[in-house]
């Protein structure tokens, strides 16, 4: 018989519920975006999020629920984000999930965000098989790991200062873009010209897969205080930023392959839906004889499906949650057991 896990993702702007059922894959998802609210704020306010995690979560269950045609009594169990993320807004989904889960008499199960991520490309048909490197770039972590199975996770390196997705944030804020940044600039950077700008690639003179991105952002600023700040300047330094990024995450994966010897990368994260990033990996593997696996884009940045999945995944290894209601804003990935 096939089983059943409701996922709720509510670790930062993002509401997402979907259904998993191992017969059928995502039988139904639902996602509501938060950037009308904290646009005018220009980031993430954690209290409104918090807020408007609340408003929509039971709303959004229910769609799914009736979208899938299921009743709660089909429902095996309740996967949430458990951490890391906003403390708040995690409060909202693993509350909601772990009294879901009593009142319809399911088992709860918690999810480590980043690792619903990393296991996310498993919703497409062709699937990484175990061993592989994953880069995992998101807006709060950017990441590479040496993946053995689910829940052996060794760090292989990771950002000392912004995450990949805080460094696009970030610059599009210094660039005026508006909020939300990443897409934004990843888009004004379509219409630059390479060539006219040269940004440095952080860290990558010297051994090593650590990263560090927060530089990048002050060279944007120097570099655009002392141009014309045309429309056209302005998508040249975009392209340039994106191209230092691109080229840095590039470098620091083909190290990771190199040492590890894995022939499968698996890129997850909302910056994995860069499709400058996307190109420049997928002909890095091609060239090293691997092959690189992405989510589909709508899986790449936050959402209830990669939830819904990763708890199956640890649903079925036997985890379960107790009746006390845990959040866990800092939670390291290496701590994640199998
Ligand atoms: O995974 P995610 O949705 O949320 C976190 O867990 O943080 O990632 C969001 C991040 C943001 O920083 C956003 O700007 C970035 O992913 N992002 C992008 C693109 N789409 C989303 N960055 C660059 N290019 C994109 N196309
Ligand atoms: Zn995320």
């Amino acid at each position: 018989m096939a089983t059943r896990v409701l996922g709720i993702e509510t670790s930062c702007d993002e509401t997402g519920i979907a259904i998993y059922d191992s017969e059928h894959g995502i039988l139904s998802h639902a996602l509501y975006s938060q950037t009308e609210t904290h646009a005018e704020y220009g980031g993430v306010v954690p209290e409104l999020a918090s807020r408007d995690h609340i408003r929509k979560t039971a709303l959004l269950t229910e769609q799914v629920i009736q979208q899938a045609g299921l009743k709660g009594q089909d429902i095996d169990a309740v996967a949430f984000t458990q951490g890391p993320g906003l403390i708040g807004a995690l409060l909202v989904g693993s509350t909601f999930g772990r009294s879901l889960a009593y009142a319809w008499g399911a088992e709860a199960v918690a999810v480590h965000h980043m690792e619903g991520h990393l296991l996310a490309p498993m919703l497409e048909e062709e699937k990484p098989d175990f061993p592989f490197v994953a880069l995992l770039v998101s807006g709060g972590h950017t990441l590479l790991v040496d993946v053995k199975g689910i829940g052996n996770y060794t760090i292989l390196g990771e950002s000392i200062d912004d995450a990949a997705g805080e460094a696009f944030d970030k610059t599009a804020k210094i660039m005026e873009l508006g909020y939300p940044g990443g897409p934004m600039l990843a888009k004004l950077a379509e219409k630059g010209r390479p060539g006219r700008y040269k940004f440095p690639r952080p860290m990558t003179d010297r051994p090593g897969l650590d990263m560090s991105f927060s530089g990048l952002k002050t060279f944007t600023a120097n570099t655009l205080r002392d141009s014309d700040q045309s429309e056209q300047t302005l998508a040249d330094i975009a392209f340039a930023f994106q191209e230092a990024v691109v080229d840095t995450l590039m470098i620091k994966c083909r190290r990771a392959i190199q040492q590890t010897g894995h022939k499968q990368l698996v890129v997850a994260g909302g910056v994995s839906a860069n499709v400058s990033l996307r190109d420049g990996l997928a002909t890095l593997m091609q060239k090293v004889g691997g092959k690189v696996f992405y989510p589909r884009p709508e899986y790449c940045t936050d959402n209830g499906a990669m939830i819904a999945y990763a708890g199956y995944c640890r649903f079925k290894m036997g985890e379960r949650e107790t009746l006390q209601i845990k959040a866990r804003p800092r939670w390291p990935i290496d701590e994640l057991t199998c």
